[in-house]
């Protein structure tokens, strides 16, 4: 084992000097107490380690020992469930509940293995072997990891097993004989394989209005959530946690207060899954990384995450990631570099912030997976940006790497108008992609509706500036026309409270149907207008204060109403055009 010799210590930081040879991304253990690190840099006989857990008590001539692997996790059953520290170490639920100091893998727990073939079997790397289930009686598949292919030597037959325990062994072509386990350690920084990434064709669907029908995110990408203190980031990413269409959920609390990660905590394992009704928990799995947790632990979390999420992936599953925030995350790069004596870039992070940000973000992707299944990770990032301040670096390196670009806006948050997503400021580049999923769902003018959407919100801002100026009674008719379409299609459309039993969530019908009815009214409405009905008639229809609160009154159970609301909308238009003076009804 090679071996190095502490000479200089930086909080997380330090340098040793070694004969030995060590590689990058190198494991390390640190110290007599065997704290876990990660080669940094190498430096003819000197290397510079960060190390993940606190250093205080370390001294010059302290010993650093190298794992000979680079930093790896163990993937495997026992994951689902579950909560972790940036570099899967079990914690508990209570927070401040450290691991202990150079803990490295979770300890073993044993699963119930089914095997699904026999030995004699060819197998390559994705084939299945069998199944593992908990004492949850959860079940998951167990397949041949990546790197292993060959003829099946022995496998298990059906039992109790621990999940580090050879259960299958596969000689390969130059005749060696590879042991198989259910679990399987995989290096953090290095992305899992797959067979090919596949165009992204269909979304991941969130139940949430201004994201499917507006800024849609396609499975398989990636969206970033940038959004000032208090625009409702966290609630946002826990919303889309409970609801979006994945099978499996990665959430990635980094480094924000101790305090409102314990929320997360608290809430997600409380949770029902509302599919199913099972705990939302058992297809859930919660990284956490808290301020208070060692500085160097959170950059690495990010890229745990991004794996664990892989492995998901692989088994041809539909994975989200969340990761709350991406910023915090990006404060530890800076702190490590400073500490490395690195000279900073743009706000004091190092210039490789933007690869770093590419190296997770380029991760997500919609595959064929070793196994040949079909398989996606997308991922939605918060950044949360010093005074709002979306100029700043982390937001405008993330902006490179993102199709979907959801924008939480402060002035929209303080009018409590939820989700903040500015409709100007937000964008989504998978809408092409998307089509045929609309179209399924009976809604083929899809891409034409919303357009107009994002046509009247755009004029809506125009006019308001306007109105400031010369007063909203002032502007011609059709002007204030627009004015009351945009705050129909923001007030009944785009608000949407995650707190309401009704409107929480939002199924494909139910969204097409709103949109379809205001869309609607806009034409109803604007052929009144061209058959001279005076404004004011428009603007004192009944029908507009059910327009404006559908949301919250015709929820999925009662989706006829959508139908009654259509006809009276109709009949109320037809009685204004026919009374219109000196015109033939
Ligand atoms: N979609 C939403 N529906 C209803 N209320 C919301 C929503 N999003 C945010 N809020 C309100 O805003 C507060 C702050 O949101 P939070 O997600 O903690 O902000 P951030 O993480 O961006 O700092 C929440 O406690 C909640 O009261
Ligand atoms: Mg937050």
């Amino acid at each position: 084992m090679s071996e190095a010799r502490i000479t200089w210590i930086s909080g997380p930081v330090l340098r040793a000097t070694t004969d030995d040879v060590f590689h990058i991304n190198e494991a390390v253990f640190v110290g007599a107490n065997r704290l876990l690190g990660e080669v940094i840099r190498i430096e003819q006989n000197t290397i510079v380690a960060q190390a993940y857990e606190d250093t205080s008590g370390l001294r010059p001539g302290d010993t650093v020992h190298g794992d000979g692997m680079p930093l790896s996790v163990k993937l495997g059953p026992a994951l689902l469930g579950n909560i972790f520290d940036g570099l899967l170490r079990p914690l508990t639920r209570e927070l401040g509940d450290y691991v202990q100091p150079g803990m490295k893998a979770p300890p073993p727990q044993v699963f119930e293995f089914a095997p699904a073939l026999q030995a004699g079997e060819t197998v390559r790397p994705g084939s299945v072997l069998g199944s593992a289930t908990g004492s949850g009686g959860l079940s998951q598949a167990v397949l041949v990891p990546p790197h292993i292919s060959g003829t099946v030597v022995e496998i298990s037959g059906p039992g109790q097993y621990q999940d580090e325990q050879t259960i299958c062994t596969v000689r390969d072509e130059s005749g060696a004989e590879q042991p198989v386990a259910m679990s399987h350690p995989w290096p953090i920084r290095e992305p899992r394989p797959v067979t090919q990434r596949l165009p992204t064709s269909r979304p991941l669907f969130t139940g949430q209005r201004i994201l499917d029908s507006i800024f849609p995110l396609a499975c398989g990408g990636r969206a970033a959530m940038p959004g000032g203190f208090g625009t409702g980031k966290t609630v946002l990413q826990e919303t889309l946690s409970k609801w979006c269409d994945a099978d499996i959920i990665v959430y990635v609390g980094c480094g924000e207060r101790g305090n409102e990660m314990a929320g997360v905590l608290h809430d997600l394992p409380a949770l029902e899954d509302p599919r199913t009704g099972r705990p939302l928990m058992e297809r859930t799995l919660i990284i956490a990384n808290t301020s208070n947790m060692p500085v160097a632990a959170r950059e690495a979390s990010i890229y745990t995450a991004v794996t664990v999420a892989e492995y998901f992936r692989d088994q041809g599953l539909r994975v989200s990631l969340m990761a709350d925030s991406t910023s915090r995350w990006a404060e530890a790069l800076r702190e490590v570099s400073g500490r490395l004596g690195e000279i900073p870039g743009e706000a004091g992070y190092p210039a490789y912030l933007s690869s770093r940000l590419a190296d997770f973000y380029e991760r997500a992707a919609n595959v064929r997976t070793l196994g040949g299944e079909h398989g996606s990770l997308s991922i939605i990032g918060a950044v949360s940006p010093p005074s709002a301040d979306f100029s700043e670096p982390v937001t405008t390196h993330t902006k490179r790497y993102v199709r979907v670009f959801w924008a939480l806006d402060s002035t929209r948050a303080q009018a409590r108008f939820y989700p903040a997503i500015h409709p100007l400021q937000s964008y989504s580049g998978d809408i092409g992609d998307l089509v045929d999923f609309w179209q399924e769902h009976n809604h083929p003018h899809w891409p034409e509706q919303r357009r107009r959407f994002l046509t009247l919100l755009a004029e809506q801002t125009r006019l308001e500036r306007m109105a400031r100026i010369v007063g909203k009674d002032a502007l011609p008719p059709r002007q204030q026309h627009i004015l009351l379409c945009a705050e129909l299609v923001s007030d009944g459309f785009l608000r949407q409270s995650a707190y309401s039993e009704i409107d929480r969530y939002c199924s494909p019908a139910r969204q097409a149907r709103m949109m379809q009815l205001l869309t609607r009214f806009i034409e109803l409405s604007e052929q009144a207008i061209e058959q001279k009905v005076e404004f004011e008639r428009i603007n004192t229809l009944p029908i507009l204060r059910r327009l404006r609160r559908m949301n919250e009154d015709i929820g999925e159970q009662d989706m006829e109403q959508f139908e009654t609301l259509r006809t009276d909308m109709e009949n109320a238009f037809a009685a204004l055009t026919k009374q219109v003076p000196g015109r033939v009804g």
